[in-house]
């Protein structure tokens, strides 16, 4: 029985040989220096930084940050004497130059670090939007495609005691054939957008480590942990001092151990998010993680949470900053968002449509929020391009890697409306099977389409439900597709005997815009909305969460609307301004009736 769960946990752990170090999970524990701050930083439209005339890649490049040694040398570029911007933060915001700017720049930080001995250093970014081209000291270390998932490179034989300079080439144009393609309803906010640090560790450390409950279990513990060095074989130990857990095991000789253990645990749910001290110690390093433990699975049209059924009150959110815009990226940013969601009487949120900041799923475990974490496999993606596919699987996989641990992380999405045909079915089927290796722990769903089979009856039947264990569906009675009214009359049906989350609905209004209910952008048409969605919501009879769009209005280029819109996507229950608008009522109340 041993060998058979060795067998089936070793194959889930992140296809990254011993030696080779994946993604450091963020632990407490260790030693960290933050590179947040100002950096120093050149706006390149041409990336004349990168190519020469030619459009070659040049040696020369901005990477070398070159200074003229000589009074008649020629240098064109000075990032001492050029701008800074906000490191975390979008280049959107802090300056109107950059509010639409689509393309290059080079940031650049300077730091000492006296490294310990028998130790090793990497430097780890919680996400870059879009593709990063990552130099130490003009030598390139690494490079990053994907806005929204953390990344980490290995500066050990690189890192001098002073005068570092980390110089970082991001991108966000957007590519026919990235993850997510051209067509986005959000804005392209560029830049280093999250957190950049770095890591110190001893020689072989705890480089990743997964521990869940086992899927359907409610006191079995099961995972994995692997080291990253040269002495890979070790005891290590889990503690969990709460639960009175003390229990070793070895690592193999590629440093890896799989854990598997049963323990009296008080379990998380969103009426009391219980998280644990977990201790995972080796001899040769030791690291501390907060871990909660719930299961979650489905039977038939139930979402069981610990074994009993529960609905999900959700509420999508976009990662922008509350009250003053841009990409969110703080523990402050993610407790006011979260909390309105709570005002709001959820439990659950869908973090659209790509993984969040950390901080969001964090304070999700703390605050008793489940969360719906998603990749932005969005609209139409290039379903027959193999490097497109590539892109998404690595998404995918950082995206679990990060947040395997949360327990609020109940589901991961891999799509959102993409439109039917083979091609895209190869593609998520592909992605669907990849997360149940990563994750067998968790359920998996995505936003998908539906059809009317005649006036009055939609359908859920899209081929991809037959893969997922939750079915997510987006719909827009009221808004895109007739009035409000046209609710009352429709039936939904589905080819599943599966959970429905409506994963979207609602409608646009302006804060403070009033007018009679059937009068377009204001607060009592998007109220009307609601009112008449929760009445055919409660009609069907398979539906066990809604997260309406969305919690907050959020920036769109597709939103051009004068005096109304001004690029603005206006159907948030809340403003940018943390206004709340009438149907944030109608919706609480459902909510409140509901506990
Ligand atoms: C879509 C989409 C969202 C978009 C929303 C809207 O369904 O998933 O990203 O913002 O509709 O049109 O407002």
């Amino acid at each position: 029985m041993k060998s058979l769960l060795l067998l089936s946990l070793l194959v889930l752990v992140p296809c990254v040989r011993a030696q080779e170090t994946g993604l450091i999970v963020n632990s407490e524990g260790r030693k960290t220096v933050s590179l947040n701050g100002q950096w120093q930083v050149i706006v390149d439209p041409y990336e004349s930084g990168y190519y020469n005339y030619r459009y070659q890649p040049s040696d020369n490049g901005y990477f070398k940050n070159a200074k003229p040694k000589s009074k008649s040398e020629l240098i064109e570029y000075d990032f001492d004497k050029s701008g800074t911007l906000k490191v975390p933060g979008d280049w959107n915001t802090q300056s109107d130059q950059l509010f639409f700017y689509e393309g290059t720049v080079w940031y650049k930080k300077s730091f000492d670090y006296q490294r310990q001995p028998n130790t090793r250093v990497f430097v780890y970014f919680g996400g870059a939007n879009y593709f990063a081209d990552v130099y130490l000291n003009g030598e390139k270390i690494g490079e990053h495609e994907g806005g929204f998932t953390p990344f980490n490179f290995e500066i050990t034989n690189r890192v001098k005691d002073t005068d570092n300079f980390l110089i970082v080439k991001v991108d966000n144009k957007r590519r026919r054939d990235a993850v997510p393609t051209l067509m986005t309803d959000w804005w392209n906010y560029g830049g280093l957008t999250r957190e950049v640090k770095l890591i110190e560790t001893p020689s072989t450390f705890v480089n990743d480590y997964m521990v869940q409950l086992q899927r359907g279990s409610r006191n079995r513990v099961t995972g994995w942990v692997k080291l990253s060095g040269d002495k890979l074989n070790q005891k290590i130990t889990v503690r969990i001092p709460e639960a009175g857990v003390n229990r070793s095991f070895t690592t193999n000789a590629s440093g890896m151990a799989v854990v598997d253990f049963t323990a009296d645990l008080k379990l998380w749910s969103p009426d009391s998010p219980k998280l644990y001290d977990v201790f995972i110690e080796a001899e040769t390093d030791q690291v501390r993680e907060q871990v909660g433990f719930r299961s979650v699975e489905t039977r038939g049209a139930d979402i069981l949470l610990n074994g009993r059924p529960i609905f999900l009150r959700g509420v999508c959110i976009h990662e922008e900053a509350p009250l003053r815009g841009g990409r969110a990226y703080s523990r402050e940013d993610a407790v006011t968002l979260l909390s309105w969601a709570k005002e709001l009487g959820a439990n659950f949120v869908r973090l659209a449509h790509y993984p969040h900041n950390e901080f969001m799923v964090r304070e999700a475990d703390r605050m008793g929020i489940m969360v719906w974490s998603e990749i932005p496999v969005y609209w139409t993606i290039q379903w027959e391009n193999p490097e497109t596919l590539k892109n998404a699987r690595n998404q995918l996989q950082e995206m679990i890697a990060r947040d395997k641990n949360r327990a609020a992380v109940v589901i991961w999405s891999v799509a959102n409306e993409t439109p039917l045909s083979d091609a895209r079915l190869t593609f998520l089927k592909d992605l669907v099977t990849l997360a149940r290796h990563q994750d067998p722990t968790r359920l998996l769903s995505a936003a998908m389409e539906r059809h009317y089979t005649n006036p009055t009856t939609q359908m859920i039947d899209d081929p991809l439900g037959e893969f997922l264990d939750v079915l997510g569906c987006n719909e827009y009675v009221g808004w895109y597709d007739g009035l409000p009214e046209k609710a009352d009359g429709l039936e939904w049906k589905s080819k599943y005997d599966k959970p429905l989350v409506m994963s979207e609905f609602g409608g646009d209004a302006l804060f403070g815009h009033h007018g009679d209910s059937s009068t377009r952008w204001t607060e009592e048409y998007q109220e009307s909305i609601y009112q008449h969605q929760i009445a055919m919501l409660k009609k069907i009879p398979f539906l066990r969460g809604t997260s309406p769009w969305i919690l907050t209005d959020f920036r769109s280029p597709r939103r051009p609307l004068p005096n109304i819109q001004d690029f603005w996507n206006r159907k948030g229950l809340i403003s940018d301004r943390g206004e709340k608008k009438k149907a944030f009522y109608v919706l609480q109340r459902w909510y409140q009736e509901m506990r």
